[in-house]
C-alpha cells in the first residue's frame, strides 16, 4: 500500500469518524417524560456507528470524487459518505439477527440485538436507515437536480432490486447450491449494489461527466462483487479476533459461497480477476484516480 493511499485511508476515517458521532447525536426532546426513551435508541443507534468499521464506502466517495477531478478538501462530501456508512451499518444490525445471519459479535463488540434486544436492533437499523436519506436531504452545497439523483441511486441499491434483494435471496438459498451465475446475482446484489452506489454519489457531487460515470459504474461492479468474494474467502482463512465478527459462520450455516463453488484456490483467483478487471476499466484516467487503484487493491488484499 502506498503511503499516500494508507494516509488518505486513514485521513478518511477518521474524518467519518469524527462526523458520524456529530450526525448520530439525540434530535432535541419536546416531552421529558420521552426523553429517556429517545436518548436510549440513540445510545443504540451510536452503538452500531461508533466502531472500528472500516469505513470502506465513505472512503469510495472520496476517492471517487478526486478520480472525476474534485477539488475541494473533501469534506464537502462528509453528508453523503456518512449517508452511506449510516445505511451500511444498518444493513449489518439487521444481517446479524436471529431470523436473518444469527450472528453475535459484529465490528468486534456483541451484536446490537446481543447488547439491546432483537426488537431495538429492528428500531435502530430502520431508524438508521431514515437517517442516512436525512443527510442526503440536508447535505450543503447540492444542486436539486445532485440531491435527487442520489437519493435515487441510494434508493434503488438499498432496496428489493438491491440489497435487500440480494439479502433475501441469501435467506433463501440457505442449504441449496446456486450456480455461479445465481451466486454472482446474490452477491452483486446484496454487496455489490452499494458499493456501486458509493461511487455513483461521489461521482455525482463532483458533478462528472457521464462518461467518467460509466467508468466509475463499471469499476464498481467488479470491487462490488469482488468485495464479497474476499468477505467469503475471508470468513474461511480469517480469524474471529481480526475480523471482529465470528469466522467460520458461512460454513456453519451452510450459506451458498464462493469458496464453496469454487474451494479457496479458485475464489482467489476470482477475486484477482475481478481486481484486475476493475484496474482496467480506470485505463483512461490518469494519476486522479490512483486512490481507486489502491483502493481496488486494499479490497482485495485486505485482512478483515
Ligand atoms: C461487511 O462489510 C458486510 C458486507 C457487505 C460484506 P464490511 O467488511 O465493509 O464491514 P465493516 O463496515 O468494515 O464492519
Ligand atoms: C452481508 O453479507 C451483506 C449485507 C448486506 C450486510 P454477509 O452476511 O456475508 O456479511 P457478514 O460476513 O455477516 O459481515
Ligand atoms: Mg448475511
Ligand atoms: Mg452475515
Ligand atoms: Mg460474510
Amino acid at each position: 500500500m502506498s503511503s499516500a493511499f494508507s494516509d488518505f485511508l486513514l485521513a478518511s476515517k477518521e474524518q467519518v469518524d469524527r462526523q458520524l458521532a456529530d450526525f448520530s447525536g439525540g434530535h432535541a426532546m419536546t416531552s421529558p417524560c420521552l426523553a429517556e426513551s429517545l436518548a436510549a435508541i440513540t445510545r443504540a443507534s451510536q452503538y452500531a456507528l461508533i466502531n472500528s468499521g472500516k469505513r470502506i464506502r465513505p472512503v469510495m466517495v472520496y476517492a471517487a470524487a478526486r478520480a472525476v477531478g474534485h477539488e475541494g478538501a473533501g469534506t464537502d462530501l462528509d453528508y453523503i459518505a456518512c449517508a452511506l456508512e449510516i445505511v451500511h451499518s444498518y444493513s449489518l444490525v439487521h444481517d446479524d439477527l436471529p431470523a436473518m445471519d444469527d450472528d453475535d459479535l459484529r465490528r468486534g463488540k456483541p451484536s446490537l440485538h446481543v447488547a439491546y434486544d432483537e426488537a431495538t436492533a429492528i428500531l435502530v437499523g430502520d431508524g438508521l436507515q431514515s437517517r442516512a436519506f436525512e443527510l442526503l436531504a440536508e447535505a450543503p452545497g447540492l444542486s436539486a437536480e445532485q440531491r435527487i439523483a442520489m437519493v435515487r441511486v441510494m434508493a434503488k441499491a438499498v432496496g428489493s432490486a438491491g440489497m435487500v434483494g440480494g439479502q433475501y435471496i441469501d435467506i433463501q438459498a440457505t442449504d441449496t447450491e446456486l450456480s455461479l451465475e445465481q451466486l454472482q446475482t446474490m452477491h452483486s446484489l446484496k454487496t455489490g449494489a452499494l458499493i456501486r452506489a458509493s461511487l455513483a454519489m461521489g461521482g455525482i457531487a463532483a458533478e462528472a461527466s457521464p462518461e467518467h460515470l460509466s467508468a466509475l459504474d463499471e469499476y464498481g461492479r467488479h470491487i462490488g462483487l469482488a468485495f464479497q468474494v474476499v468477505d467469503d474467502i475471508l470468513d474461511i482463512e480469517g480469524d474471529t479476533a481480526t475480523l471482529g465478527k465470528t469466522q467460520g459462520k458461512d460454513d456453519e450455516a451452510n450459506k451458498p459461497t464462493y469458496v464453496k463453488l469454487l474451494g479457496l484456490d479458485g475464489a482467489k483467483a476470482e477475486a484477482q480477476r475481478l481486481l484486475q478487471a476493475a484496474l482496467e476499466t480506470l485505463n483512461n484516467f490518469g494519476a486522479s484516480a490512483d486512490h481507486l487503484r489502491d483502493l481496488a487493491r486494499y479490497i482485495v488484499e485486505r485482512d478483515h
